[in-house]
């Protein structure tokens, strides 16, 4: 039932969400929230409904809501020049200066960046240039790219078909025939109870062998994946996983990109979420962090190896023929500048390490023993409980009964925000970096009855 109110009628008559139920949402069978300010940790909507978002609105806004630095660099630059492109060598002191600040911030090794607007075109960017390079280099049957099974990396054609989760194939077309997925690193689902965390890490890097052996290393370009797997579970690495994965990687001259949208910028306790997890990326895609989505802003960070054929290819192809409008632009730059700023003036980097720590151990007390919390799990400032039928059998809920879904509305009623991930029961939180202690007290007292009033009502 529509109330007589003209920016709801015009929100149901004329904005399509995304991933939302366009029928539902258009009919006024679903609720809608107008949001209209934040502060800190806190949303506030039109009615006057405070909530503590418990997910960073999508795991992007790490520096907390209204820091006016930020909004002041933003004004400033509008003012100043809002717009110029960064095509045959133009750049503005922002799309400079940030630059520089990504190559400092990122492992060694890693120079150059080239923007986009958001994490997916950022990996669409990365496709492109994996294929150049190949090309370059005269190999060019050496093109597929392996992804995970629950991994995300966008909702773009090539993104969505390197997305490894159902809702964003079916009824789309996808994968296209280029991506091939191999198994998810998620050990709380392993095939096999008895395996230890090492030796499910080896059954992965088996896995990827046989994959790539089946299809010949000498059409795979390369591997994406998350540093800790973000919308398909929230789920750590199990031990040795990286380690015996970029091992193969190696051996079949296959390029490594690390999607480090969600972990990029101290999300997980170090700046970078790879050299959290020991890894060394050909590739880092960046986006969400980079300018805690004060403005739109992704980027490619391209080691000196890859960019070292790039620089060969354009001396004999000429000009490369990829380019965005928005490409750098100078308005999310600035806004990039100074968000990189405050997160090292705020010292938001180690919070995110020990507070997320806090948070991870709080919650794993509150929760680990009720009989349908199958996992908790998390890493840095990232955390999942997984809820199931039967802890001792691993028996998940029928998807039918949208369980952590209404888990995460008994938590929204209770004033907590948090993500039940799409493909689970599970409920996922990604807090803003600046959380504190009493907020994430705040967080598991409020999910502890949560997971008690739904499961008791199941
Ligand atoms: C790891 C990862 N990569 C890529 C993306 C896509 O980013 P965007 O939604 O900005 O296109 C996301 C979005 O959540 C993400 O989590």
């Amino acid at each position: 039932m529509l109330r007589n109110d003209p920016l709801e009628q015009w929100d149901r008559g004329h904005f399509i969400h995304p991933s939302t139920h366009l029928a539902q949402f258009a009919r006024g069978e679903m609720p809608e929230r107008i949001v209209t300010g934040g502060s800190g940790v806190y949303i506030e909507d039109r009615e006057g409904t405070r909530l503590l978002d418990a997910f960073a609105g999508l795991y992007c806004v790490n520096i907390g809501y209204g820091r006016q630095e930020v909004a002041e660099a933003i004004a400033a630059q509008a003012k100043e020049l809002a717009y110029y492109h960064s095509y045959v060598g133009h750049g503005t002191e922002a799309s400079i200066t940030l630059s520089k600040m990504i190559a400092d911030r990122a492992p060694e090794g890693l120079n150059r960046v080239y923007y986009g607007l958001g994490g997916s075109d950022a990996n669409e960017t990365n496709v492109k240039l994996v294929w150049y390079y190949n090309n370059v280099l005269g190999r060019p049957e050496k093109k597929k790219i392996i992804s995970r099974w629950r991994g995300y990396h966008g909702s773009g054609l090539m993104t969505g078909s390197l997305t490894g989760l159902a809702l964003f194939h079916k009824q789309f077309d996808l994968p296209l025939p280029q991506v091939i997925h191999t198994e998810a690193p998620y050990y709380f689902r392993r095939p096999d109870a008895a395996m230890s965390e090492e030796e499910f890490s080896a059954h992965c890097a088996a896995e990827l062998e046989a994959l790539i052996e089946r299809e010949g290393a000498e059409t795979i370009a390369a591997f994406i994946g998350e540093p800790v797997l973000g919308t398909g579970g929230i789920v750590p690495p199990p031990a040795g996983y990286w380690e015996k994965i970029q091992a193969v990687l190696k051996k079949h001259d296959i390029l490594l990109i690390a999607d480090e949208v969600v972990t990029g910028f101290g999300r997980l306790g170090t700046m970078m979420g790879s050299t959290h997890c020991g890894i060394q990326p050909d590739i880092i895609t960046i986006a969400k962090g980079l300018t805690s989505a004060y403005a739109p802003l992704s980027g490619s960070i391209i080691s000196d190896k890859v960019w070292s054929v790039l620089e060969q290819g354009t001396d004999k192809f000429g000009a490369i023929g990829h380019g965005w409008t928005y490409s750098a632009h100078p308005i999310g730059a600035a806004a990039g500048v100074a968000n990189l700023k405050l997160i090292d003036e705020l010292g938001l980097v180690e919070n995110a390490g020990t507070v997320g720590a806090y948070l991870n151990e709080k919650m794993a007390q509150a929760l680990a023993d009720h009989p349908n919390v199958g996992d908790v799990r998390g890493e840095g400032m990232l955390c999942a409980v997984e809820l199931v039928e039967d802890k001792a059998g691993r028996a998940f809920f029928d998807p039918g009964k949208t369980v952590a879904a209404k888990a995460v509305a008994a938590m929204l009623k209770r004033g907590v925000i948090a993500r039940a991930m799409p493909q689970g029961d599970i409920i996922g939180f990604a807090p803003p970096l600046c959380l504190a202690k009493d907020e994430a007290d705040e967080i598991v007292r409020v999910t502890k009855e949560a997971v008690e009033e739904t499961c008791s009502a199941l």
